[in-house]
C-alpha cells in the first residue's frame, strides 16, 4: 500500500478545517495511518524545505510555516500520493481546480492550505522527517 505525507498548514488550522479536510481524504478512500499536531522550529521548516532553499520565496515559506501549529498525517492507499494531490489541487489556489481544498479553503501561494509530497521517493523521505516506523500504523 502507498504512503504520502499530507501537511494542513497554520492558515487552515487558524481556519479550524482540520476535521474537513482529513475527511476529504477519508472519503477519497484514504486511510489516516497517523496524525499529529506540532509547532515547527525555523530549523524544522529549513530542513523539510531545504529543497527551495534556493528560491526566492525560501524566508516566506519558512515564516509562514512556523507563524502556528500544523497537522502532520501520513495517509495511505492505493495511489496515494497522485490522489492526495488531485485533492489538494494546484499550488496557486487562483489555479486551482473547483472542488479541490485549496480552492475551497486556501488565500494565496503561501497560504495555501495544504502540502502534499511530490513523488513516491520524496514521501518517504517526508515520512521519515516527521514519524518513526513504529508510529505508523
Ligand atoms: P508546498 O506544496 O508546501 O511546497 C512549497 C511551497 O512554497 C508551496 O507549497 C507554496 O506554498 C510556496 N510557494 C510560494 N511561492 C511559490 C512559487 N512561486 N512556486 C512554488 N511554491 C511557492
Amino acid at each position: 500500500m502507498e504512503q504520502t505525507l499530507s501537511i494542513i498548514k497554520p492558515d487552515a488550522v487558524a481556519k479550524n478545517v482540520v476535521g474537513k479536510i482529513l475527511s476529504r481524504f477519508e472519503e477519497a478512500g484514504l486511510r489516516i495511518a497517523v496524525t499529529k499536531k506540532i509547532q515547527l522550529s525555523q530549523a524544522d521548516a529549513e530542513a523539510f524545505y531545504a529543497v527551495h532553499s534556493e528560491r526566492p520565496f525560501f524566508g516566506d515559506l519558512v515564516e509562514f510555516m512556523i507563524s502556528g501549529p500544523v497537522i502532520v498525517t501520513v495517509l495511505e492507499g492505493e495511489d496515494a500520493m497522485a490522489k492526495n494531490r488531485d485533492l489538494m489541487g494546484a499550488t496557486n489556489p487562483k489555479e486551482a481546480a473547483a472542488g479541490t481544498i485549496r480552492a475551497d479553503f486556501a488565500e494565496s501561494i503561501d497560504a495555501n492550505a495544504v502540502h502534499g509530497s511530490d513523488s513516491v521517493e520524496n514521501a518517504t523521505d517526508e515520512i521519515n522527517f516527521f514519524f518513526a516506523q513504529r508510529e505508523i500504523c
